[in-house]
């Protein structure tokens, strides 16, 4: 039978926020109007907007109020951010405007912004891979830091982001105790997503977490992804990691021997 895949990322937000444990991890996602703009933007002031049924970062925005700090007396502004582009407007209304003719009738939708953490300047965050063994359990295989090319919002790989080992993105944040504990807590909560997401659908046999950590050392999970890529997991320096995930990989059909 073929491996389960879900595009829509509402529909896992739906099912992941079922789950009790899961939560408080999901930041506040909602439908793209603009009344959830404005509400949003009120209370979290960063927010990201992206298409229920992307990819790769495609178009996903971020959107955020602005002061000029040389000119205290300025209004505040509003400024929408995609690629390595920025675009000010004067208010809401006028951001939406633009924001809906570019949408169009897809989809979209708004979730509170993670400031993420940084290295060497610049965003990073983890993807985390869980995958059937083949005993048919789940277990949280491997991870990989994600960090955003210069100036860009996304750290997807295929938005000119590149990869690290975690130790090396988190290493000048956390002391070695916390981040003992902080891979604790991805590593179950890894296995606690996917159970969640088999519950509905039980062909799933992988799943690659988005997981972001914010300035207050808290974990969130962006989205999850039901075609993760695994080549990234091959630079690792441990070779076993890469190892077994191709040998569950093979064991589930996803890879001929
Ligand atoms: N709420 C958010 N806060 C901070 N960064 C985000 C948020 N949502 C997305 N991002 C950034 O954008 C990237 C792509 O968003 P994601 O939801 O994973 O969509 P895609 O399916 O296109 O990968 C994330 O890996 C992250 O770097
Ligand atoms: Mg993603």
């Amino acid at each position: 039978m073929a491996i389960q895949r879900i595009a829509s990322k509402w529909e896992k937000t739906i099912i992941l926020k079922q789950r009790e444990m899961i939560r408080p991890y999901i930041p506040d996602t909602r439908k793209y109007d603009f009344e959830h703009l404005k509400e949003m933007v009120g209370i979290y002031g960063l927010v990201y907007v992206k298409p229920d049924h992307g990819t790769y970062g495609n178009g996903v925005m971020s959107i955020e109020p602005w002061k000029d700090d040389f000119d205290p007396e300025s209004p505040i502004q509003y400024k929408l951010r995609f690629g390595i582009q920025s675009e000010l407007y004067p208010t809401l209304e006028e951001l939406h405007a633009t924001l809906s003719s570019r949408i169009g009738k897809k989809i979209f939708l708004i979730q509170k912004g993670i400031h993420l953490l940084t290295y060497r300047r610049r965003k990073f965050d983890i993807r985390a891979l869980v995958q059937k063994t083949p005993k048919k359990t789940w277990e949280t295989t491997g991870f990989i830091g994600r960090i955003a090319a210069q100036q860009k919002i996304i750290t997807n790989y295929h938005g000119g982001g590149s990869i690290a080992p975690i130790e090396e993105l988190l290493g000048p944040h956390l002391e070695p105790k916390e981040f003992a504990k902080i891979y604790k807590e991805m590593k179950s909560l890894g296995i606690h997503v996917a159970a969640q997401l088999a519950r509905r659908f039980p062909n799933l046999k992988e799943i690659g977490l988005d997981i972001a950590i914010d300035e207050q050392h808290q974990i969130w999970i962006l989205e999850v992804n039901t075609l993760p890529a695994l080549f990234p997991f091959k630079s690792l320096e441990n070779k076993d990691i890469y190892k077994k995930i191709h040998r569950y990989a093979v064991s589930y059909g996803r890879f001929k021997k």
